[in-house]
């Protein structure tokens, strides 16, 4: 299989990590990724394609007229819009869930509906398509409640209401006022869940379900939890408390009746299955589904991936995962997201980004919203609200976590802030 083209979608920090994973493998020979970063625009093996990660129709005529041998879809929107079954319909192996099965991001309803069907742990929730009968339920639910757009909402569509007030502001906010459109036909109201926050991704190819090594992300955009939730300021992977028996315990209660449910219902799950779990007094309970890998769980997942990203491709998307070996490197990972000034608010862009070229050689910058302006000097600036995941490795959790903040504070541009707790909690329980 000497010299496959991979099409990889997607431009954020995750697909940069997914990029760098695909060209150590000695079978790639070219990765397209649409529409890329400033970082994947010089990365090896890599050349970015300026094609919107939703613009399905133009995707699959490059993947069709570039003669890709295998894709792999990164962000929501394009696995909800169908992508994964074009690219299959047109005979590419795709990394990735079909339409009907990727509904278990795209609508939080169908989610709850499958989890309660099948008993699969999860927070007591009910749905609701009126305003007026949604209203009438949270006057009458125990506080705090959790109001949840139905669809897809950015990571925004999650409030946690501690007052009645709130908690009917938010339902205002998602059905009357549309704040994210037709995410917001339906919602999901449920209990508020207690305890720490865990995610445990894993490969499957329908039947056989593979997990991923366990990470913890950070939402809040400051130090200890504070301010509003982003889309991810930092990971570090493993949580000391996520060992072997829990995984599988997750795996017995959670991924494999999952994948199972997916299957009975006639919308057989392939690719990867993220769930976002609380681990509560009475055992892990499911948060979220989401159709994909994280962001940034990927960035620090993959560089603790042994095995040849390639093989997991293929072995997912031809049913043969359970003959594959995924392995692991033992050693922590721990990335810290650099952000714009002013994110997740709004902000400026076009910020040169300076000291890339003083990282050590074993820490790993992945980019994202970055824009490679000069070829030449390889001047690179800022795109978006988060920038770059800084990853480190090391024997222990605490060395990873040093040798991470050693690097983060060489790199610079106007307005830079990232948090200085990531993976704390780790290193002083
Ligand atoms: P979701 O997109 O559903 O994962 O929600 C986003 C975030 O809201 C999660 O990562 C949790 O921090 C929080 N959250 C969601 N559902 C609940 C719940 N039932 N109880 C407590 N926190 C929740
Ligand atoms: N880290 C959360 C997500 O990727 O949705």
């Amino acid at each position: 299989m000497a010299g496959l083209s991979i099409l990889l979608v997607g431009g954020g920090a995750r697909e940069h990590a997914i990029a760098w994973k695909l060209a150590q493998s000695d079978q790639v020979k070219e990765i397209l990724v649409a529409p890329g970063n400033g970082g994947t625009a010089v990365a090896a093996k890599c050349q970015n394609l300026p094609v919107p990660a939703e613009n399905v129709k133009l995707l699959t005529e490059v993947a069709l007229s570039h003669g890709v041998d295998c894709a792999v879809v990164g962000p929501e929107a394009p696995l909800v819009g169908g992508l994964v079954d074009v690219l299959l319909q047109s005979g590419i192996p795709t990394l990735g869930p079909c339409q009907d099965a990727a509904v278990i991001e795209g609508s939080k309803a169908f989610a709850k509906m499958l989890m309660q069907k099948y008993e699969i742990p999860c927070a007591r929730s009910a749905t609701f398509e009126s305003l007026q009968e949604a209203r009438d339920y949270v006057d009458r639910h125990e506080l705090p409640v959790v109001v949840k757009a139905d669809g897809l909402a950015a990571g925004k569509g999650v409030i946690i209401a501690t007052t009645r007030q709130e908690a009917g502001a938010a339902l205002d906010l998602i059905m009357a006022q549309q704040a994210f459109g037709t995410a917001g036909d339906r919602v999901v109201i449920e209990e508020c869940l207690v305890g720490t926050e865990v995610s445990l991704l894993a490969f499957t190819d329908g039947t056989t379900v593979v997990p991923m090594v366990p990470a913890c992300d950070y939402k809040r955009v400051g130090d200890g939890d504070q301010g509003p939730n982003t889309g991810g300021m930092g990971c570090y992977s493993p949580p000391a408390r996520v060992d072997a028996a829990l995984i599988s315990r997750v795996l017995e209660t959670i991924l494999l009746p999952t994948v199972r449910a997916m299957a009975a219902e006639g919308r057989p799950y392939r690719g990867v299955l993220y769930a976002g779990l609380m681990l509560t007094a009475d055992g892990p309970k499911v948060l979220e589904f989401n159709a994909r890998l994280g962001d940034p769980e990927t960035q620090v997942i993959l560089p603790r991936l042994a095995t040849d990203l390639v093989d997991v491709i293929f072995a997912v998307s031809e049913g043969r995962l359970a003959g594959l070996d995924v392995r692991w490197q033992p050693q922590p990972a721990v990335g810290v997201v650099l952000a714009s000034g002013g994110y997740p608010g709004s902000y400026e862009k076009g910020k040169t980004i300076r000291g890339l070229d003083q990282v050590d050689k074993d820490v790993i910058v992945f980019h994202a919203g970055t824009k490679l302006v000069d070829l030449v000097d390889c001047r690179t600036v800022t795109d978006g609200g988060r920038i770059l995941t800084v990853v480190a490795t090391g024997p222990t959790m605490d060395a990873a976590r040093q040798k991470v903040y050693g690097n983060v504070s060489r790199v610079q541009f106007d307005g830079c802030h990232y948090r200085t707790d990531i993976a704390l909690r780790e290193v002083q329980s």
